[in-house]
């Protein structure tokens, strides 16, 4: 209804008879009129990508719904599909690429490290795996986030991080209780913690869980940011409290600071860990390098785990633990092939010392203003559709009336990149070094697509 509506409003301006006009409004319109034009059609059928799609695609389980193009290379804040047609990538593979496409040494670093040693195994030390933790504790106190972080477990992926992060708690509770009644893990409404058992247990969403229920047990879910059900959501049973400081997959979904202030301190009164999943909001996200460093220290997790932006795109993830966890944990309790191979985490120890950096972390906040002012003057074009704007640095959502899916193929089809989360959120999770005016020729196509999908509508 509000991209009907709103659709006569901006109508005037999306017809090439407004190059009759004169002045600025006429500039204003044909500006309009030309965000709106399709630049990048996706492929058809027997276009090369149509092609390739056709002949790979009955290979794959198909776990995900694609639109056409194929994407080949990456630079920066842009991907070229085999069409050779650009886009600006605003979805940074789902807040991964923190850094852009293919950033000169990271590439670097695997041509060279991909000649000297990739995996010797768990077995054995190597000088990344340890080196990279190290350097994880070290930025993660000196960047005013969890005080006490001790000791890191390296894995491969945002779930497998929440995996261990699980185990890590069912065994401090076996240890505080040996009668085995402290094993209860909370979670909370639209949390996303991953697609393994226990990460998936852990994630309340009917559409991933019913699949593959009975669930592992021993979870129980509460609601995010409700203070006053705490107490009772958190008992002597629990043995950790699993939480996103920013839900991401849930819609762009801030916790507020009182709610996980009351939240640790419930834990700390009843003896459970607190563990923050900052897999797609931390590594300088928000604008510093964890989300909750902006906390209180007495709101400072026991566990924290990370994965996407760590590798910039290769597979990594890892767990940081303090000492009253990692104290618990025995040889043999957990383990992973490949997790900490010397390349990942070589990579990963490259990308830590970019993303820590204090001016990175400035730039975030400045460059998330740039897409504040702009959104909220397309909240005000379009007030109908456009209901409220949310997040945090580079994490940011912009809440529609309506299903955003014909947005996104407007603006895929005039060349930029954004994803869902949620319920009819739009979200935006750049690279962390997008120029302000690759902002503004984001924001510019959106308008066009806004625009577009009215018209169609
Ligand atoms: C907050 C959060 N936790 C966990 C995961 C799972 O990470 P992965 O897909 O690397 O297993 C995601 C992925 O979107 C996430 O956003």
């Amino acid at each position: 209804m509000a991209f009907r509506t709103a659709l006569r409003r901006v109508a005037a301006v999306n017809v090439p008879a407004t190059r009759g006009l004169a002045g600025a409004g006429a500039a204003a319109a044909r500006r309009a009129y030309a965000t709106t034009q399709l630049t990048h059609p996706d492929p058809t059928e027997d276009s090369a990508s149509g092609k390739m799609v056709r002949e790979h695609a009955p290979y794959m389980v198909t776990t995900y719904s694609r639109p056409p193009p194929v994407f080949v290379k990456g630079k920066g804040s842009y991907l070229w599909d085999l069409e050779d047609r650009k886009y600006l990538d605003f979805t940074s593979g789902i807040a991964v690429n923190s850094l852009g496409h293919c950033d000169e040494e990271f590439s670097k670093i695997i041509a060279e490290q991909a000649q000297e040693l990739v995996h010797a195994s768990n077995l054995y030390y190597n000088p990344w795996t340890g080196a990279l933790s190290k350097l994880l504790v070290e930025s993660t106190k000196a960047s005013g986030g969890m005080h006490d972080a001790s000791s890191v477990f390296i894995c491969n992926s945002g779930s497998e991080a929440n995996e261990a992060g699980i185990k890590f708690a069912r065994k401090v509770g076996k240890v505080l209780d040996p009668s085995g009644n402290k094993v209860e893990i909370v979670s909370f409404q639209n949390a996303f913690h991953g697609r393994t058992m226990g990460s998936l247990s852990a994630t309340p969403n009917p559409k991933y869980q019913a699949p593959f229920a009975p669930m592992v047990p021993g979870f129980k879910v509460g609601t995010y940011n409700d203070i006053a059900s705490i107490d009772s959501l958190v008992t002597e049973k629990t043995c950790s409290v699993i939480v996103e400081p920013i839900q991401g997959e849930g819609g762009v979904m801030p916790a507020t600071e009182e709610f996980l202030v009351a939240l640790a301190k419930r834990c700390r009164d009843v003896g459970a860990l607190l563990h923050y999943d900052e897999i797609q909001c931390g590594m300088a996200r928000t604008g510093t390098f964890w989300a909750h460093s902006s906390l209180p220290k007495e709101a400072h997790p026991d566990i924290l785990t990370t994965a996407k932006a760590l590798g910039n795109g290769f597979p990594i993830g890892a767990t940081i633990v303090n000492e009253h966890v990692a104290s618990k944990i025995k040889v043999g309790d957990h383990g992973t092939t490949f997790g900490g191979n010397p390349l990942a985490c070589r990579l990963a120890h490259y990308i830590v010392g970019r993303l820590a950096d204090g001016k990175l972390q400035e730039g975030v906040k400045a460059k998330s203003e740039v897409f504040l002012q702009g959104f909220e003057k397309l909240r005000a074009k379009f007030p109908e559709l456009i209901k409220e704007v949310r997040g945090k640095g580079l994490i940011l959502g912009l809440q529609l009336s309506e299903d955003p899916t014909p947005v996104i193929k407007a603006a895929r089809e005039r060349g930029l990149l954004v994803i869902t989360a949620g319920t009819n959120t739009l979200r935006f999770v750049p690279s962390l070094l997008v120029s302000e005016q690759e902002i503004e020729e984001g924001l510019r196509i959106l308008e066009g697509s806004f625009e577009a999908v009215m018209v169609k509508a």
